[in-house]
């Protein structure tokens, strides 16, 4: 089981390139389904979920071939021509929660899907109740047999108008990549506003869909009788920007953020300002500085976008919890999303739970311990913390990281930080 090593104490200073949106391009693949003509994907990150959705397509019956692009990230020609299987397998199923996002456009393009139902995790149930009303509603034929949802719509798909009791970042891009090959009109209410729906919605666009609303939380696919291929550029990751911009606010030092979009990170960079961290953007670069590392306390509730975003809430709960002051953190997206907290306590972070709230009361002297990493944005919280505390600090459970962060240790290391993996107990001499 691979570990991370790191001690703690030292500022980072440099330049980080921010990599492809994982949360964006798993969608992005999933789209590929929607056409049988060639979808390029550009700036795709090297991460575990990628191989997996690439996986997943292939065994759909889909081709999915890595060509050399541009010098950003990796690039991807995913083709999808007939026959398709229509059974997505669970052992690969099983492995991310986001292949469920093949529903959607697998029912659309062949008017039959089976997806093995996707379990929970760590952070919450996570159901998918919201995905099959709306394909319900589209006149899909939904059963639930055997740990499968077996969709079918044989006479095809049709527009329909979907009103989200909540905000859902999947049911919304799920439900929008089936309404661009449906019959009809479909208006799509209350839908997720990410940047990384956005982005999905313009390379539909690109691939030949009727969308009006983008951005907006007011959705209106036109259907077309077909998809055509495109050439789409992935966004980049406002989640790994967020967290390196909270790595050079807990360490006390200066990092660029190079190819971050500062208009997905609105909300962030608001409340790390308002802790008192100093940042200044342009050119498609921005400057993140803190002079010691101790921000003010200050309290986040998340939301949907715009919104405080929850995959940064365990990132801001350990810069609060050595910041100067006390902090309450509210969830208000997952139902158990604080499994880092007792992570961070075992450093001698002073956290209580209430609830959906937590109570962080700074600590400015974290000390290093083994933690154990639970979800992806846990796992990469116990790294921050550990960049901040004294001594060494060993994050167990490295694989969730290893889904979301693209090559975290060296682009780390290569800004000052004290950080190694460890296979077998030995540390790799970088
Ligand atoms: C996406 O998950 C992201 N994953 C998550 O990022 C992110 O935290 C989440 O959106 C919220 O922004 C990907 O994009 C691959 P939801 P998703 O549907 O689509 C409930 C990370 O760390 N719900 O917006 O699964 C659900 O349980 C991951 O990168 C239903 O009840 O999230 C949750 O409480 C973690 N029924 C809330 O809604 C449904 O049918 C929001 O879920 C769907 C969702």
């Amino acid at each position: 089981m691979d570990q991370l090593v790191i001690r703690g104490g030292r500022p980072l200073r440099g330049k980080i390139s921010i990599s492809g949106a994982k949360n964006a391009a798993l969608p992005l693949m999933a789209a590929s389904l929607l056409t049988e003509e060639t979808l390029t994907l550009d700036n795709i990150p090297a991460l575990d979920d990628m191989t997996t959705m690439s996986d997943l397509l292939t065994s759909l019956g889909a081709a999915v071939e890595e060509v050399e692009g541009s010098n950003r990230g990796r690039t991807l020609k995913l083709t999808a021509r007939p026959p398709l299987s229509t059974v997505a397998p669970y052992e690969i199923v099983n492995r991310i929660r986001a292949s469920v996002l093949v529903l959607g456009p697998l029912l659309a393009r062949t008017g039959q899907a089976t997806v093995s139902m996707p379990g929970g995790d760590a952070i919450g149930i996570r159901p998918i109740d919201q995905h099959l009303k709306g394909l319900e509603a589209m006149g899909a034929k939904i059963e639930l047999k055997g740990g499968n949802v077996i969709a079918s719509a044989p006479g095809g798909l049709k527009g329909a108008t979907i009103r989200f009791p909540f905000v859902s970042v999947g049911a919304t891009e799920n439900l929008l990549m089936a309404a661009t090959l449906a019959k009809g009109t479909t208006i799509m209410e209350n839908a997720a506003r990410e940047p990384e729906v956005t982005d999905l919605a313009q390379c539909l666009v690109a691939m030949g869909a009727s969308i009006h609303g983008i951005g907006t939380e007011c959705l209106v696919i036109q259907g077309v009788d077909a998809l055509h291929g495109a050439n789409h550029t992935v966004m980049p990751d406002r989640i790994e920007a967020g967290t390196y911009a909270v790595a050079a606010a807990i360490t006390g030092g200066e990092l660029v953020l190079d190819g971050a979009n500062v208009e997905h990170l609105g909300s962030v960079f608001e409340s790390l300002a308002k802790a008192g961290v100093n940042i200044s953007n342009g050119l498609g670069k921005v400057r993140v500085s803190h002079p010691t590392g101790r921000c003010r306390g200050f309290d986040v509730i998340t939301h949907p976008f715009p919104g405080f975003p929850t995959d940064m809430q365990a990132q801001f709960m350990a810069l609060m919890a050595v910041a100067d002051g006390a902090s309450l953190i509210t969830e208000t997206i997952f139902e158990n999303r604080f499994m880092h907290a007792p992570e961070l306590a075992r450093m001698g972070a002073d956290i209580t739970v209430h609830g959906s709230s937590a109570m962080v009361r700074g600590n400015p002297r974290l000390r290093g311990a083994p933690v154990m990493a639970t979800d992806l944005r846990a796992s990469v919280c116990l790294v921050l913390a550990g960049m901040a505390a004294e001594g060494e600090t060993v994050v167990n459970g490295v694989y969730h990281l290893d889904r979301g962060y693209e090559k975290l240790e060296e682009k780390l290391r290569a800004v000052g930080a004290d950080i190694s993996r460890t296979q077998d107990d030995r540390a790799i001499v970088p």
